[in-house]
């Protein structure tokens, strides 16, 4: 399983939620994982109804088996101080530009400036190793920026590496990218059942390929129950009214005559969703990507749907296998 965990999808559809699932499932059996988020919106620290995030790793949570999950939340203006720091060893020199504003320039003015940083800072701590010659963190994964601009994103470093073409910059730029494209990475994109998401990730897709970034799986969340059974739906879509009344007064309902039109409306709606839904799924495996499903939490997600998700993730394998960490070449 790669090291690198980049979930994206639409807008909405459960990146923040699913990408620290997958950390949590991933972090099991005495693994350390590292959830990064790169919008500055502290999305992490609510779900772990924790304290803001500074810019520093820190530990947010432990997994079943002694796993631990840590959490960054990258700020761009202070990857760019590291990265002067690692480059030009610009300790103090580097908060003089700050007081000077190049670093506003720099984060706020240059567009793709921002994205190098924040890809480069991830790409550090999935490569990053301890003494003994160890990854530090089995697996990194990113709370990434939507479908819409991920490809975008993760490229950037390819064009930094075409602008200067030697010199420090540019071998970070190729390093990075040489993560990227590698088998290490997986970019996961988050879907619903629903046609405008699926339309979205079946397009992102392409858009990755394109760019010969690696395509995980699709994830399809808040996945609804199916409720009734084909002849059910059949029996109560097809409007066998007097059918349905008789079972329902066998079944000891009082009232049945009443309940019967309401419950037959209710069917109808729940067929016609099952039906647009069955069409989603036929579109999302015409993809040939591997998946993972997660349900609707009905009550929404707290802390202990985390775990449930995260729960569900692992009998779907996540995890399974490998560890990630050990001596890397
Ligand atoms: N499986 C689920 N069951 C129930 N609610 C869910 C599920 N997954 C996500 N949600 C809820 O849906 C909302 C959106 O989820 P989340 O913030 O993870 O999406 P996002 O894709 O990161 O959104 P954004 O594009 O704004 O970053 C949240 O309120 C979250 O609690
Ligand atoms: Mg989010």
């Amino acid at each position: 399983m790669s090291r690198f965990q980049v979930v994206s999808g639409k807008g909405g559809t459960g990146k923040t939620t699913v990408a620290a699932a997958l950390a949590l499932a991933l972090a099991t059996e005495g693994r350390r994982t590292l959830l990064v988020e790169v919008e500055g919106r502290q999305g992490i620290a609510q779900l772990f109804e924790a304290d803001s995030l500074p810019y520093e790793e820190r530990k947010i949570a432990a997994a079943p088996g002694g796993g631990e999950v840590y959490a960054l939340a990258i700020d761009a203006e202070l990857a760019l101080l590291d990265y002067l720091q690692m480059f030009y060893k610009l300790g103090s020199a580097g908060r003089a530009l700050k007081k000077l504003g190049a670093i506003d320039f720099a984060t706020t003015i240059a567009p793709g400036v921002r994205d190098v940083l924040l890809t480069g800072k991830a790409c550090e701590a999935v490569r990053r190793k301890d003494r003994q010659n160890r990854f530090v963190y089995d697996y990194v994964i990113m709370d990434a920026p939507p479908t819409g601009r991920i490809t975008r994103f993760l490229n950037v470093n390819d064009e930094v590496a075409g602008l200067a073409r030697i010199g420090p910059i540019h071998n970070q730029a190729q390093a990075v990218m040489r993560v990227l494209k590698s088998p290490e990475t997986a970019v996961h994109l988050v879907t619903l059942l629903e046609e405008m998401p699926v339309q979205e990730t079946a397009d992102g897709i392409a858009e990755l390929r394109a760019a010969e970034l690696p395509v995980g799986r699709v994830i399809v969340n808040m996945v609804r129950p199916q409720l009734l059974d084909g002849d059910a739906l059949r029996a109560t879509v097809g409007g066998r009214r007097k059918e349905i009344a008789k079972t329902l007064t066998r079944a000891g309902v009082t009232g049945a005559a009443g309940l019967v039109r309401p419950l037959v409306e209710q069917a109808a709606e729940h067929s016609q969703r099952v039906g647009l839904e069955r069409e989603q799924r036929a579109v999302l495996a015409g993809l040939g990507l591997p998946g993972y499903e997660l349900p609707l939490i009905g009550e929404g997600v707290d802390l202990a749907g985390l775990h449930d998700l995260a729960a569900g993730l692992r009998e779907q394998g996540a995890g399974e296998g490998e560890s990630g960490r050990g001596a890397g070449s």
